[in-house]
């Protein structure tokens, strides 16, 4: 456990040791390093999860991204939400007890830098007490300043992978790693909390890669970090790909929260698809929110970045109490709380 312990002591690991840490994982020593995790972020963040009402506002995207579901190129039946269908999720949720809301979406150019800023202010408006995020893709700096001075808090980009030839092999040629590298600088820039992230188990993914992405979230310091096994979509170039593993996304969680030990982590909605229990077991290697859904009930069928994504049960927001009690009995609590990025400083 020596590599564990470093890790944890803040300790940047050579790629030989990243390796080891990777490619030497047994039940065993996976068990250790979740309950290390656990301990690290019962630390931090006690004993509380963290929940965000997740609003999938449009799955229109100019985007050809070879895994996802809601590609140009797939026949997804396509829809927008209006200003007040969103105000309207925000609403229900904030009587259920949601803090934050994020705004996810393709990158659809109906939903201009304008209509954007609109969207912000008028969420921000409404409820002034909550948090907003955006998961809205790739802007120029302009645009995202834009959003910040309008009040968004936070933004989700997951990087993807941190290799330029799996970054290539995933996305067609006009998406680049380098430009969603530089999204995500100026992010960080403006001072929104923001998320990185990638999938487990993606198409030519190897563990030269996963080195990558974890040196990178080390260098980076996101405040967020979205990670989720792969899950095929029939209707992409990938449909035949396998899923990524539940045990290897649970792994990394875990050594993502040792490694940043204040990160506001999920367990994602891919995870919780893939496992039964994978939102609890996601809890239990380390992560401290959840990210029900929001949408309208007419739309959650259509915002399919992959086959079979739950919406039902731990993902709705409506749901709630399950949640509730789901993560009361491996003793957490689901709290009513914006769930800012907390800072170390003070304790130890
Ligand atoms: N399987 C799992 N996750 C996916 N995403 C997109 N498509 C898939 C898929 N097929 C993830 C991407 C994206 C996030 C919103 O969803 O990492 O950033």
């Amino acid at each position: 456990m020596g590599l564990i312990d470093a890790l944890e002591q803040g300790a940047k690991l050579t790629r030989e040791e990243w390796r080891h840490v990777l490619t030497k994982r047994n039940k065993e020593i996976a068990d250790v390093v979740f309950q290390k995790a656990s301990a690290v972020r019962d630390h931090v963040y006690g004993k509380k999860i963290y929940i965000r009402g997740l609003i999938e506002f449009t799955n229109y995207c100019k985007n050809d991204c070879y895994y996802c579901g809601i590609r140009r190129s797939a026949g997804a039946s396509r829809y927008r939400l209006s200003k007040e269908e969103i105000l309207s999720c925000c609403e229900s949720g904030y009587a259920y007890g949601f803090r934050t809301f994020v705004l996810q979406g393709g990158e659809d150019p109906y939903f201009t830098e304008d209509r954007m800023e609109d969207l912000i202010r008028a969420v921000k408006s409404e409820f002034p007490d909550c948090a907003l995020t955006l998961s809205v893709g790739e802007k120029s700096e302009k645009a995202y300043r834009k959003f910040r001075e309008a009040g968004a808090d936070r933004y989700l980009l997951r990087h993807e992978t941190a290799n330029r030839e799996h970054y290539k092999r995933l996305h067609p040629s006009a998406q680049t790693l380098e430009h969603r590298m530089s999204c995500l600088a100026a992010l960080k820039r403006l001072g929104f909390q923001t998320g990185a992230g990638f999938m487990v188990g993606s198409p030519y993914q190897t563990t030269e890669c996963f080195i990558d992405d974890l040196q990178f979230l080390q260098e980076f310091r996101p405040e967020m970090v979205g990670i989720g096994p792969f899950i095929p979509h029939h209707d992409t170039p990938f449909a035949g790909e396998e899923a990524g593993s539940v045990e290897l996304t649970l792994y990394l969680l875990a050594l993502v929260r040792l490694m940043l030990p204040c990160v506001l982590l999920p367990a994602t909605t891919a995870l919780g698809t893939a496992s039964e229990n994978g939102t609890m077991k996601g809890i239990l290697a380390g992560a401290n929110v959840v990210m029900p859904n929001l949408s309208p009930q007419n739309v959650r069928g259509k915002y399919l970045l992959y086959d079979n994504k739950r919406n039902t049960g731990l993902e709705a927001g409506e749901s709630l109490a399950l949640l509730k009690e789901a993560v009361s009995t491996i003793g957490y609590e689901v709290v009513t709380d914006r769930g800012d990025y907390q800072s170390l400083k003070g304790k130890k």
